[in-house]
């Protein structure tokens, strides 16, 4: 069942192009306009909203900081992003036109049910980011949109992320759509270019031989530290989540913005740290930024590991090793960015003789608060 991989988690990594396209599946059409009627939620509703609040856990939270980033920019609605077990202890305010979107792979995290169950009294609305069917979490929502991944069996979450991700942008798209928010050229060519992204996955699951190299020759170190702004932030949590979970190391994410408000201390001579570098077209002052942060960890000693858009040039200089993915609209890039650090964790545990798919002292779904 494992499909000929040593563990379920290489198939899942191998199964993303599906998945995404899976879950873009008849919700663009012809046209290249969003078809959600499935979010039974009326236009009118939509319209009336005036605050998002994401909940969700671990991986799941990171996938909704990165909406968090989508929907503002898209929707110009304020947006927050909040873990799910902290939620409801700080009386959040939320009302009747307060959307709160609940991302949850297994339908079924006792913290996120929670935060979803005091949402809907206080009026607000629920709408559920969920991968199986008629589990607990979209069965309480007001409306659920599912990622179609399929079975995710490995504990690390991974096909389940990118599908997040994109059932997100679908969202942040279709609020976009429905209340005719900045929808132009942009929002079109980006529906467009989501519309190609599993084939951009699939890139870079080509090219991961290199990855796994550098992750062996990493097997004996204790730190592995992760960078990077705007949509890299949250990747970056992400590698390091990966790499806690299952090569059971201190891994740590940063903004790269913060590093001089303290974590720069921690540099020092072959520290690995994985850079996630957004692209050079776009947002371009970030990207500059960004490299400059290459040069002051580089000078520190730090062994720089950076994963950046094909064609980058402005990296080269910096990079001990240089992990290539495809160019994307910037607010996409975690869809390729996030693969290699999931090949890098998956390839670091097996290298330190870990159980790649049952990690120590974790389940699947966490279905106590
Ligand atoms: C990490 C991981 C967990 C889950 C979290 C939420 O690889 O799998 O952090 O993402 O427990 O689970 P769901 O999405 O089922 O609510």
């Amino acid at each position: 069942e494992k499909g000929g991989y040593d563990y379920f988690m290489l198939k899942e990594i191998a199964e993303q192009p599906k998945a995404v396209a899976d879950t873009l599946l008849g919700r663009i059409d012809a046209s290249g306009l969003l078809t959600l009627d499935e979010v039974r939620i009326p236009a009118a509703v939509l319209r009336e909203v005036d605050k998002v609040v994401i909940v969700a856990c671990g991986t799941a939270y990171h996938a909704g900081m990165i909406a968090k980033l989508a929907i503002e920019h898209w929707t110009r609605i304020p947006c927050e992003t909040e873990l799910a077990s902290e939620f409801r202890y700080r009386d959040p305010i939320l009302d009747q036109r307060t959307l709160v979107i609940a991302i949850s792979q297994s339908g079924e995290t006792m913290d996120t049910l929670m935060a979803l169950r005091h949402a809907r009294e206080q009026g607000a609305k629920v709408l559920a980011v969920c991968n199986t069917n008629g589990s607990t979490i979209p069965r309480e929502s007001d409306a659920v949109l599912y990622t179609h991944a399929g079975p995710e069996v490995a504990v690390a979450s991974t096909k389940a992320f990118l599908t997040q991700l994109v059932a997100c942008y679908l969202v942040a798209l279709y609020l976009g759509q429905v209340r005719g928010t900045k929808w132009g050229d942009e929002i079109e060519a980006v529906i467009r270019e989501l519309s190609d992204i599993a084939g951009a996955v699939d890139t870079v699951l080509e090219t991961m031989e290199p990855v796994r190299r550098l992750a062996r020759s990493l097997a004996d170190k204790d730190t592995v530290l992760f960078l990077g702004r705007h949509v890299g932030y949250p990747v970056a949590l992400e590698g390091a989540l990966k790499l806690k979970e299952l090569a059971y190391m201190h891994a740590e994410g940063f903004a790269a913005g913060e590093l001089k408000h303290g974590p720069i201390a921690l540099i020092e001579e072959d520290l690995p740290v994985v850079v996630v570098v957004p692209s050079p077209r776009g947002r371009s002052v970030l990207h500059d930024k960004i490299v400059s942060n290459i040069q002051e960890i580089r000078a520190r000693g730090a062994r720089t590991i950076v994963i950046a858009e094909e064609g980058d040039e402005a990296v080269v200089p910096y990079a001990d090793h240089l992990i290539r993915i495809p160019a994307t609209p910037t607010l996409l890039q975690p869809l390729v960015a996030t693969v290699p650090l999931q090949v890098f964790a998956c390839e670091l545990a097996t290298a330190r003789g870990n159980e790649v798919d049952q990690p120590r002292n974790l389940a699947k779904s966490v279905t106590v608060e």
